[in-house]
């Protein structure tokens, strides 16, 4: 009897056709169901592929005892509570690699975007705002020449500090472990968060992580800094940072995460100084099909009794 396999949502870019032959698929709907009827579509499934959004924890998998493999199409593994993972031998998988140059390259794109308020460029003009030629207007701040702090500095920190060097950028980042990476310097958070005139955050969610950029670290930044956020809603504090947004003391900030996806925290629905993106970090047609083959790869792998091939420590 073929094993089943639950789609939580569907997976751009994938055909499933060749998956038939091995599995019976489930789900894959344009939206998530809730939980209840997660529960039900995905009674008697052994392959649950969730994306980046969605929650497994302890009681989900006690309602479905039969999962052993959840595959996750995304990187990031803070929606997986793997310790209930762990405890009740379901296996996990992620999809690591593929996702890193769009992630370093959308970084960019908000780092530039909010440097040069672009976003507010085109909201002025499309207002019919633009009516004098003023060599003041809409002035941004200069980005080449500038110390780019990055915090978190795995693949795609690391992407992005190259892209930061074609701008001829000094880099400064902050990582538990030193990279071989010469043209950065490994510092401090408090001295990265003191010296850096823009902040990338490219650190994974953790207990370590969630609310690392507080209200008494931004406090420490320098005044007119930038910040970026492409890694997780929850590792900054929103109302501490709208405040210095509203008060002008943060420049301006670029953000692609959200703690409560797809909805965006109240407090900068009225600061024209930030541009927000639904978490777009992986979202070009080509990495996001390559999510899909990945896990899909691993989901296959596992149908067959052979090893996977990225399964999360
Ligand atoms: C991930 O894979 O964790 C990313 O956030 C998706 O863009």
């Amino acid at each position: 009897m073929k094993r089943i396999l639950y789609l939580v949502r569907a997976l751009p870019g994938q055909e499933l056709e060749p998956l038939r032959a091995w599995v019976e698929i489930r789900g894959g709907a344009a939206t998530a169901p809730p939980r209840d009827r997660l529960v039900e579509e995905a009674r008697g499934a052994t392959i649950l592929v969730p994306t980046y959004l969605d929650r497994v924890d302890g009681p989900l998998l006690d309602a479905l005892p039969t999962v052993r493999l959840v595959a996750s199409y995304g990187v990031g593994v803070n929606h997986l509570d793997l310790g209930a993972c762990r405890a009740r031998r379901v296996l996990v998988t992620n999809t690591p690699g593929v996702l890193t140059d769009a992630t370093a390259d959308h970084a960019m794109a908000l780092l530039l975007a909010a440097a040069r308020r672009v976003a507010e460029g085109d909201r002025v003009v499309r207002a019919g705002g633009w009516r004098e030629v003023d060599p003041g207007f809409l002035l941004g701040t200069e980005v080449t020449g500038k110390t780019l702090g990055i915090v978190g500095f795995g693949r795609i920190g690391q992407e992005v500090a190259r892209r930061a060097l074609g701008f001829r950028m000094k880099v400064l980042y902050a990582s538990p472990r030193e990279a071989d990476f010469q043209a950065a310097r490994r510092v401090p958070l408090d001295v990265l968060l003191a010296e850096s005139d823009f902040v990338s955050l490219n650190c994974p969610l953790t207990t370590e992580t969630e609310n690392l950029l507080s209200r008494e670290r931004i406090a420490r930044m320098r005044p007119g800094a930038i910040v970026v956020n492409t890694a997780r809603g929850l590792v900054v504090d929103d109302e501490a940072l709208a405040e210095a947004l509203r008060s002008g003391r943060i420049a301006a900030a670029g953000l692609d995460v959200f703690r409560d996806e797809p909805r965006v925290p109240e407090v900068y629905a009225g600061l024209g100084n930030v541009v927000l993106t639904p978490h777009l970090g992986s979202g070009t047609r080509e990495t996001r099909a390559a999510m899909a083959r990945l896990v899909l790869e691993d989901a296959l792998r596992f149908a067959k009794d052979e090893p996977v091939l990225h399964p999360v420590a």
